[in-house]
């Protein structure tokens, strides 16, 4: 189907969709108004905030065609009735921090592989009443996956067919997440398509990963805990172009087929830390140089050809992207100050208070 054409899928369901990247994409898609109609599925976690989606809610030509159900991708009842009515489903819904898997791995293997296999059998079976007629056409799922499954990559960049080597109980989590869909496809014939997207900022993002925590702590003129000697290299997505490839992924991609999506913006992380200080006008003293994570990957990078045959080009710099991701912290004290003040505090303890107080002040 083309462009013009209009969306292939009009009624989604977007699992996970009150998370930080799921948001953008419920957001976005929306805000284009052409009818289409999304079925959020989250279990809102900590990482859940319904806040995300307070510019749909406000809207109300976007909020008739939106609906939010609090509930856990790994219970089949709540699944199988939201996919029955879905064209398709896109799959946001994850543990997605990787100091957290390290701390409690379980969580992730009942979200990201259980859930995962929930969806499918939800697909599988909806796939089969399609086939009796009793639907018109069997669901598509797309699995948001990560680069952080082909492991760490000293030189050169993943192409789509590399060997998944994960590393962290996050990225195994993800990566058997992503061998159960491929089963499903070979198996069943499911309609099933995949994603692997590079690390992710911008608005929206949950205070404890690199960017926004260093920001928010910066702002409060807080020490900012960098792991190691802070060479560890990543490539850097705008949010908005990850949630954009993402969907033309689900329009156009091939049934079975797995795109990698690189933000094409690679930089060691004291580069990153080095452009949020001078953004904010703040010293690189506030930088302590902390124990690094176990196991902790040098280095993601993903070939983007695939995605780019397909169509799909990135819009945002990471130059603008970080100065519009600061400028959004600095603005909206008031979506980041409560998480901040909750749950947050304890899970901050465990992971950095040892590690500071053993920390130097980082060269
Ligand atoms: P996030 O942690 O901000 O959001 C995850 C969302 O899933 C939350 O709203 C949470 O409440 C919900 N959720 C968790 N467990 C659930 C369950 N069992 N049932 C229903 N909902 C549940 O994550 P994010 O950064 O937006 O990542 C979204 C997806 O993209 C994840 O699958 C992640 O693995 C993948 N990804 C993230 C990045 C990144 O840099 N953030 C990069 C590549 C891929
Ligand atoms: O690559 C895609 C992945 O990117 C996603 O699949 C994950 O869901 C997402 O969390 C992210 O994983 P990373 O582990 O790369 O992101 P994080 O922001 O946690 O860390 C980025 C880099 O910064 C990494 O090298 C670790 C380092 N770091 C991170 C934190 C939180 C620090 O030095 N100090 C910190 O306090």
């Amino acid at each position: 189907m083309t462009e013009s054409a209009g969306p292939r899928f009009e009624r989604l369901l977007v699992t996970g969709g009150a998370g930080f990247i799921g948001s953008c994409f419920v957001r976005d898609l929306l805000a284009r108004r052409d009818g289409r109609r999304i079925t959020v599925l989250d279990k809102l976690t900590y990482a859940g905030n319904p806040a995300n989606l307070a510019p749909v809610e406000a809207d109300p030509e976007q909020a008739a065609r939106f609906r939010f159900v609090v509930g856990d991708i790994a219970d089949p009842a709540a699944v199988g009735l939201l996919v029955a009515e879905a064209d398709a489903v896109v799959n946001f819904a994850a543990e997605s921090h990787v100091d957290r898997s390290i701390l409690d791995p379980e969580a992730f293997l009942r979200t990201d592989v259980l859930g995962v296999h929930v969806l499918l059998e939800a697909c599988r079976i909806e796939r089969e009443r399609a086939r009796k007629g009793e639907r018109t056409a069997a669901p598509r799922l797309l699995q948001v996956s990560t680069d952080e499954v082909y492991g760490s990559v000293e030189t050169g960049a993943s192409v789509e067919d590399d060997r998944l080597e994960p590393r962290s109980p996050y990225s195994a989590a993800k990566a058997a997440g992503e061998l159960l869909v491929n089963s499903y496809f070979v198996t069943y014939g499911v309609d099933v398509v995949t994603t692997r997207g590079s690390n992710t900022y911008g608005p929206y993002h949950y205070p404890e990963k690199l960017i926004p925590l260093f920001v928010t702590n910066a702002i409060d003129d807080q020490q900012l805990p960098l792991y190691g000697d802070g060479l560890q290299r990543r490539d850097w997505l705008y949010v908005s172009d990850h949630a954009g490839a993402i969907e033309h992924v689900l329009e156009h991609g091939e049934p079975g087929g797995v795109y990698n999506v690189p933000g094409e913006a690679e930089r060691a992380n004291r580069e990153v830390v080095t452009a949020l200080l001078e953004r904010l006008g703040k010293p690189w003293s506030l930088v302590r140089s902390v124990a690094d994570r176990p196991g902790h990957d040098r280095r993601y990078a993903m070939d983007g050809s695939r995605l780019a045959a397909l169509g799909w080009r990135n819009r945002t710099t990471f130059e603008d992207g970080l100065a519009a991701t600061i400028d959004w912290y600095v603005a909206n004290e008031a979506w980041w100050r409560p998480i901040k003040s909750g749950e947050f505090q304890d899970y901050y303890r465990r992971q950095y208070e040892a590690r500071l107080a053993g920390s130097r002040e980082a060269s």
